[in-house]
């Protein structure tokens, strides 16, 4: 179960730069309406993600799918939404531990789509094409690369039988393509945006095929959604997103730095990145007042930028909060050999193991951290497994929905990101894109600066 320590985040322990102590006895009402909000809208079916986790038909779809498909490649083609999920599963639960792996095509730098391929035997893989939209080009353009290198190794049926797609139950061309070819398909619930998907099909059904418990990341992630619907003393969700939100507003930490000391959670902070800086990241709240609001989303690594980032953290502007994520238990302790304990530089490591050093390694980060004033919060669960990454997850989305409730700003939406899709249509000539064609070309006939 996850525990939320956030003891270094009040004055007590950093000074002028925390929460006053006060503060959580005197927001106690109003967080009970926000949250009293928050589960309003969950009811009247505009928190898709919440209810992912109770529906079994979806989940039994993907589970029986993946039972009958035993590929050693997994390869996803997705962005986004549509790519961090599945890659932070995977990184989390490790598939090498299932004999399987997963290849993610989320990029179309031509070099590491070839380079990719060239990994993947064809006769060996099956290809899950995901998009929300089912319009997005970067998607569209890699599944046809991916469709013709596909038709050339195994032939048209052959490579028909091997692609998936997991997108909108209803619009876009990548759902209407999956019909003419006669792919199967798994739906993107509508109320479902992409960084809050992958509970649906876009991240269980690459999970299944990965061979992890379906069952047991939904478990978690129940667990998850029902602590997040707890009075706020008892409730992890709400007590982050309103602790970050305090340290943004009212103390300037404009800068949520992710510190995981696990290095299978690294690619889980990419994920949360996403899903903190393009929900919060918005220019105008809901009542259309410009706000220009959202920490900014970053990430270490503990302990590989202890000895890179760390010096800045502790020394440089006091401008960021910090999420450790910590497992209390890891799956290997890994004793460290005492060939060499006659050298003083090793001595101390008899009767240790790895694991101690790097628990004592994320505690003293911890206190140089606090002792410099800088706000801390450490997320724990007991061990990585299904149950606590869906627990994780859930908490992780709906201390995202109640930050967007504090900040009072459409944590759903993301215009940001689909003006650049539209630009980008334009630039490659789409029809009905004309409006956007006409400011590429203002853009391009500026004097540009250039130094050679
Ligand atoms: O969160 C979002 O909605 C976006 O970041 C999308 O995930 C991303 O743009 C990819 O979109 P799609 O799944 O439609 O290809």
């Amino acid at each position: 179960m996850i525990e939320l320590d956030c003891t270094n985040v009040f004055e007590e322990a950093i000074g002028e730069n925390g929460i006053p102590s006060g503060t959580i006895e005197e927001t106690i009402d109003s967080s009970a309406k926000l949250a009293a909000r928050l589960e309003d809208n969950r009811r009247a079916g505009q928190l898709g993600f919440a209810d992912l986790p109770f529906s079994a038909e979806p989940i039994k779809a993907v589970e029986s799918f993946a039972r009958e498909r035993n590929f050693a490649h997994v390869l996803v083609v997705g962005i986004g939404g549509s790519a961090l999920g599945p890659i932070a599963i995977d990184a989390a639960l490790n598939s090498t531990g299932t004999g399987r792996h997963l290849r993610v095509l989320d990029n179309v730098d031509p070099d590491f789509i070839r380079d990719t391929l060239d990994q993947i035997d064809p006769h060996d893989v099956i290809v899950n094409v995901i998009a929300k939209s089912g319009v997005t080009a970067e998607t569209m353009a890699t599944f046809a690369v991916v469709r013709r290198w596909m038709i050339d190794a195994l032939g048209e049926k052959e490579a028909r039988s091997r692609f998936v797609v997991t997108t909108d139950p209803a619009k876009g061309d990548l759902l209407a393509i999956a019909r003419q070819e006669g792919y199967p398909t798994f739906e993107i619930p509508e109320n479902v945006g992409g960084r809050f998907s992958v509970l649906s099909p876009v991240g269980t059904l690459p999970a299944a095929l990965l061979g992890f418990d379906v069952e047991k990341l939904m478990e978690g992630a129940r667990l998850g959604a029902k602590r997040a619907r707890r009075p706020f003393r008892e409730n992890p969700a709400l007590m982050m997103a309103f602790i970050q939100w305090f340290l943004d507003q009212h103390r300037g930490k404009t800068i949520l730095t992710l510190f995981p000391y696990s290095r299978s959670l690294w690619q889980f902070s990419f994920w949360y990145k996403q899903l903190w800086g393009e929900s919060l990241g918005k220019k105008v709240d809901r009542q259309g007042k410009e706000v220009f609001c959202g920490q900014t989303p970053t990430a270490a690594l503990g302990v590989t930028d202890q000895h890179s980032q760390l010096q800045l953290f502790i020394e440089g502007p006091n401008d960021k909060s910090f999420v450790f994520w910590c497992l209390k238990d890891f799956k290997n302790k890994l004793p460290i050999d005492e060939a060499f304990s006659d050298y003083p530089s090793m001595t101390y490591f008899k009767g240790r193991d790895i694991a101690r050093l790097l628990g004592a390694e994320r505690e003293a980060t911890e206190i140089a951290l606090t002792e410099a004033g800088r706000p801390n919060i450490t997320v724990s669960v007991d061990s990585l497994d299904e149950e606590s990454l869906g627990e994780l997850i859930m908490f992780s989305q709906y201390a995202t929905a109640y930050s967007g409730e504090l900040y009072d700003v459409n944590a759903f939406d993301q215009p940001g990101v689909d003006y650049g899709k539209r630009l980008t249509f334009a630039m490659m000539g789409r029809e009905g894109f004309d409006d956007y064609a006409s400011r590429v070309e203002a853009h391009r006939s500026r004097n540009r600066v250039v130094v050679r």
